[in-house]
């Protein structure tokens, strides 16, 4: 049932007929993954940020030329999604079929060039919009109504394009035709080296995450808008895999920013896409799962750190604690990885995860006791407690004090 009022990132929206929002869709808006510690989305998005920041600085002062917005807010106008970037009037993405609506003015973002008008509006010249964007959608292996992007944006006054010279070449060109090449109002010059700027920074960024090598081919593309347009797709695992969109900012978009004398690029990442093959993470879903045998694989990984997937059974796990005293002078630190080996010996293949959860030590009697969870799971049925209690005996016996 609709809300007379919907109330998001602390903003209250009146809704009206045009409300879509299913609950599920609500629930998604509350999750925040891309800010959950560990989810793998959020290393990606990190890695990212590291790399840009480490990369590009200002002239000056060496601070960060990229400033980072992670906080705007998800429900955005009409004009922001569509409007603001020459979207055409009867484009299919603003059908209610395929767009989130509050009310007939208001919806959630569809995408994260949502905001760049009101950035540069802002004054800001370089910036990274990241963030959740929602799309009506079917659900599959690689769709969900709700997904993370990052934008980018570059603005280049006449001396940062050329550089300060005698005789430097313009960017803005009067009377001059638009075609494959170029907007109207810009010159061969300028959309040259704007294109050579925007082609090199994404290039090095597949390069920081793929690999230096790693094979690209760029696509002619459409957005309604930047002009011209590409998408740049790496070969990786086997196949061409489609990384992002970009392009040469209409000019016509800078302008009814405020922005008069620069000309701009813009880029949006997927997130989940790179994230899959980059972490072996076969279905989309599994990004929002809580089953510790998905949460556990990242736990405590930094942004840098080679994390390779490993598939979890769609079984029910089957938990134990153990605890046991140590045998006496061994200390706790030299009796941990002892026991990870021990349990996942006997264990096999189905343990599934094992964590040190409680050391205690009777200074009176001079006893030390540790206990450890162990998460059991099969790939091939749903284990017993019975079952497990067979390894789970055995752990006992070599473990040879049991408390
Ligand atoms: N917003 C586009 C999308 O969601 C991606 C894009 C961003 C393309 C900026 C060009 C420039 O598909």
């Amino acid at each position: 049932k609709r809300p007379e009022v919907f109330e998001l990132d602390g903003r209250k929206h009146k809704t009206d007929d045009v409300w879509n929002l299913s609950p599920a869709v609500r629930h998604l808006l509350n999750r925040r993954i891309l800010r959950e510690q560990s989810n793998p989305l959020n290393l990606l998005k990190q890695r990212i940020i590291n790399y840009v920041h480490q990369t590009y600085r200002k002239a000056g002062n060496r601070s960060p030329l990229f400033t980072i917005c992670e906080n705007e807010p998800r429900i955005v106008t009409n004009f922001q999604n569509f409007d603001s970037l020459l979207t055409p009037e009867n484009h299919v993405s603003r059908r209610p079929s395929d767009t989130y609506y509050i009310n007939s003015n208001e919806c959630l973002r569809a995408h994260t060039s949502a905001h760049q008008h009101s950035l540069m509006k802002q004054g800001l010249d370089a910036f990274l919009v990241i963030g959740d964007v929602y799309r009506r959608d079917e659900v599959d292996r690689t769709h969900y109504p709700c997904f993370h992007q990052i934008e980018g944006v570059r603005l280049y006054s006449k001396d940062e394009l050329f550089g300060k010279s005698e005789n430097p070449a313009e960017i803005f060109s009067k009377n001059e035709e638009r075609n494959k090449e170029k907007q109207g109002v810009h010159t061969y010059d300028a959309v040259r080296v704007a294109e050579i700027q925007l082609k090199e920074f994404l290039e090095n960024l597949c390069d920081e995450l793929f690999g230096k090598d790693c094979q690209k081919r760029w696509i002619d593309a459409y957005f309604p808008f930047t002009h011209p347009s590409f998408e740049l797709e790496v070969f990786y695992n086997g196949q061409w895999l489609e990384v992002l969109g970009c392009g040469i900012m209409e000019q016509e978009i800078l302008e009814s920013a405020g922005v008069r004398d620069k000309i701009g690029w813009a880029f949006g990442i997927g997130l989940e896409r790179i994230a899959m093959v980059l972490y072996g993470i076969p279905d989309i879903r599994l990004f929002w799962s809580k089953d510790s045998g998905f949460v556990s694989q990242f736990a405590g990984k930094t942004p840098e750190d080679e994390v390779k997937y490993k598939e979890i059974s769609a079984h029910p796990q089957v938990i134990f604690d153990v605890s046991f005293f140590l045998p006496e002078n061994v200390q706790f630190n030299d009796m941990t990885s002892d026991v990870y080996d021990v349990i996942r010996t006997i264990g096999g293949e189905l343990v599934e995860q094992v964590k040190l959860t409680d050391e205690f030590e009777n200074k009176k009697k001079g006893k030390k006791s540790q206990t450890y969870r162990i998460v059991y799971r099969s790939h091939e049925k749903a284990l017993t407690k019975d079952e497990v209690n067979f390894y789970y005996g055995r752990m006992i016996t070599i473990s040879s004090t049991p408390c």
